[in-house]
């Protein structure tokens, strides 16, 4: 029994912040921003929009492409680190509102890795005896950029997109996930404050520790190292070559760690879903919306040999190998 991605979607909320409206907000400019990491604008929340919203017609999308009805879900799995509240799981807010009624729900935390991690749990499942699980990424990241840092707040966006994967008979699907971790590097990328260790209070709101700090030159290098090592141990896991895979959705963060990882690896720019230009880091949502456009867009087809890549807070570093 295979695991087999049957159909996906994505939603991004309408308003959108170009680098233009940034250089009004801090000392920074588009050709800086376009040139160090690929980003022309991104998409943001409306007031009251919360991580479940986007959830909702993402997952609605991809459970239309796959023509399953959520009440024929087992699992929801739900990748954020922007949850609508820190209890209940936003997973059990997007079951209720999916109808989802015999769906098991919870949410997962591996940050930017969150998606494939949640394509990994997905598979485990499926290959013993769930038929339908649904795996979402979704993100509201403007709610923990602090808007006065210039080192964060230009990289992030708001998004959220998902998969259906079923139990196939065939030999298409999910031929493997290979997820990493290593909490030693874990204040490359961190929210300090609003959970046990500093709980939230005014001295945290004025401190700004509710908002996101990053390492961004050392997470930059820890990137390329962690995408290029788990993107040859999955090729090496199934005996094929960099040249076998037809394309390679890898989390878009950053234009120059993508191209400084296809360089190592030897892939060719063409075969690279690239769309940050368009919504940004927008987290654990990024590779599920990226997916989900080369979907529609033709460029993923049946048959072909896909690879996804992923590095984030924790550190994470993930990778998935699916043929189409
Ligand atoms: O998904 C989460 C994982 N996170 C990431 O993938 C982020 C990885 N890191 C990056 O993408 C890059 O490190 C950044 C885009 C965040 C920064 O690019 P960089 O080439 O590593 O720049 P840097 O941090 O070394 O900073 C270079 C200069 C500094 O000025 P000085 O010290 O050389 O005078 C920064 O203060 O650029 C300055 N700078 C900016 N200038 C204009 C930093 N941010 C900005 C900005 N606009 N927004």
């Amino acid at each position: 029994m295979r695991a087999r991605i049957t159909g996906t979607g994505s939603y991004a909320p309408e308003r959108v912040v170009t680098n233009a409206d940034i250089e009004r907000m801090v000392a920074t400019s588009d050709e800086w921003i376009r040139e160090r990491t690929g980003i022309r604008e991104r998409h943001v929340v409306a007031d009251g929009q919360a991580c479940s919203d986007l959830a909702l017609v993402a997952a609605e999308r991809a459970l239309k492409a796959a023509g399953v009805s959520a009440s024929e879900l087992d699992l929801i799995v739900l990748a954020t680190c922007t949850g609508d509240t820190p209890l209940p799981s936003t997973a059990c807010l997007l079951q209720h509102r999916l109808g989802a009624t015999r769906a098991a729900a919870f949410d997962l935390g591996a940050a930017c890795c969150g998606f494939v991690y949640a394509l990994g749990v997905a598979d485990a499942y499926v290959r013993t005896g769930m038929r339908h699980v649904l795996v979402v990424g979704s993100e509201v990241m403007s709610a923990i950029t602090d808007w006065t840092d210039r080192n964060t707040c230009v990289l992030f966006g708001d998004g959220a997109g998902a998969a259906v994967v079923s139990a196939s008979g065939d030999d298409r699907g999910i031929l493997s996930t290979h997820l990493h971790s290593d909490g030693s590097m874990c204040d490359l990328i961190t929210v300090p404050g609003g959970g046990t260790r500093i709980p939230p209070s005014d001295q945290m709101v004025t401190d700004r520790l509710q908002y996101i700090k990053m390492k961004g030159n050392e997470t930059f290098k820890v990137a390329v190292r962690t995408l290029e090592e788990v993107a040859r141990e999955t090729l090496a896991a199934h005996g094929v070559g960099v040249s076998d895979v037809d394309l390679y959705v890898p989390h878009q963060a950053n234009v120059r760690i993508i191209k400084a990882v296809v360089d190592r690896l030897g892939l060719p720019l063409e075969k690279v879903v690239l769309n940050m230009d368009r919504y940004g880091n927008t987290s654990a949502a990024s590779i599920p919306i990226a997916l989900d456009e080369a979907v529609r867009d033709g460029r993923v087809r049946d048959g072909q040999l896909i690879m996804l890549g992923a590095f984030g807070a924790g550190l994470t570093w993930a990778s998935a190998l699916i043929r189409w």
